[in-house]
C-alpha cells in the first residue's frame, strides 16, 4: 500500500518537524499492518475447533516454514479471526478510506474558496482516517484474516457553505460511530475478546471525533455570516497539525 503510506506523510503539507520522527516510525509499522504476513500464508486444514479455552494449548500446531515464519508466537484456532468479524472489519475499512476521502473533498473545497485554516483542518482529518485505516489493516493481519479492498464511493464535492460542509462531517463522524457500536456488538455476539478490546480504542476516539466536529458547528452558527468572524476561525483552525496517535506511533 505505497500509496496510503505515502499520503500518510504527505497528506497535510505541513513541516511538523515534532511529529515527523514517530509517524515516519509508526509508518514503518503500519504500513503493512503491524507484524508482515508471508505472501505465501495459507489456513491450515483439517483440525477442529476447540469449545474451551483449556483445550486450546492442547491443539497447536507445527508451523509450516514458510508460514508466520516472522512471528514467535503458537497458531491457534484462537488467534483466528472469524469470516463474518472479518467482513465486517473489512467493511470498516472501507468506511474509514471513504472517510479520508470526503474529508480530503471537503479540504479541496475550501481551498477553492481560499479559506485555508479550514482546508488545514480538513487535511489533518484524512490523515487521521488513514491511521484508523491502518490500525484495522494491522489488526486484520494480527489476527491471522486477510484484508479485502474494495471500491471507495465518491465523496460529495461542494457544499452550501462552511457550516454546511462540517454538519456533513458531524453527520458523517455520527454514522461512523454506530458503525463501530455494531463492530462491538458483533464482537460480544460472537465472543470475540480481542476484537471486542481492540474496537474500544474506536469507541473512546469517535467520542472525541464527534466532539471535535460539533465545536467547529457550534462555533460557525455564533459566526454566522459575518466575514471577519469567518476570518477568526480559520485562522484557528490553520493551527492545526497531524500528530500520531499514542497506541499507534508506539
Ligand atoms: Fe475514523
Ligand atoms: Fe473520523
Amino acid at each position: 500500500m505505497p500509496q496510503q503510506a505515502a499520503a500518510l506523510q504527505d497528506l497535510n503539507g505541513i513541516d511538523n518537524s515534532t511529529a515527523a520522527e514517530p509517524r515516519n516510525r509508526a509508518r514503518q509499522r503500519t504500513s503493512f499492518g503491524g507484524a508482515s504476513r508471508p505472501a505465501t500464508h495459507t489456513v491450515e486444514q483439517g483440525l477442529t475447533a476447540q469449545p474451551f479455552c483449556k483445550n486450546v494449548r492442547a491443539i497447536t500446531r507445527p508451523v509450516p516454514t514458510n508460514v508466520h515464519a516472522a512471528r514467535s508466537r503458537t497458531t491457534t484456532e484462537e488467534v483466528m479471526l472469524k469470516e463474518k468479524m472479518q467482513q465486517a472489519i473489512n467493511a470498516q475499512i472501507n468506511e474509514e478510506t471513504f472517510s479520508s476521502y470526503l474529508y480530503l473533498s471537503m479540504a479541496a473545497y475550501f481551498e477553492s474558496k481560499n479559506l485555508l485554516g479550514f482546508a488545514n483542518w480538513m487535511k489533518v482529518q484524512a490523515q487521521e482516517e488513514l491511521v484508523h485505516v491502518m490500525k484495522f489493516y494491522g489488526f486484520v493481519n494480527d489476527r491471522g484474516g486477510q484484508v479485502k479492498l474494495a471500491a471507495i464511493a465518491g465523496p460529495e464535492t461542494e457544499w452550501a457553505n462552511s457550516l454546511a460542509a462540517f454538519e456533513a462531517a458531524l453527520k458523517h463522524e455520527q454514522h461512523i460511530s454506530e458503525c463501530i457500536h455494531q463492530l462491538v456488538d458483533l464482537a460480544r455476539e460472537l465472543k470475540d475478546h480481542p476484537t471486542e478490546n481492540f474496537l474500544q480504542w474506536f469507541v473512546a476516539e469517535q467520542v472525541e471525533e464527534e466532539a471535535s466536529a460539533d465545536a467547529i458547528v457550534q462555533r460557525l452558527k455564533l459566526v454566522g455570516n459575518d466575514g471577519a468572524g469567518l476570518f477568526m476561525v480559520d485562522r484557528e483552525l490553520a493551527a492545526r497539525i497531524f500528530v500520531m496517535p499514542a497506541a499507534t506511533a508506539e
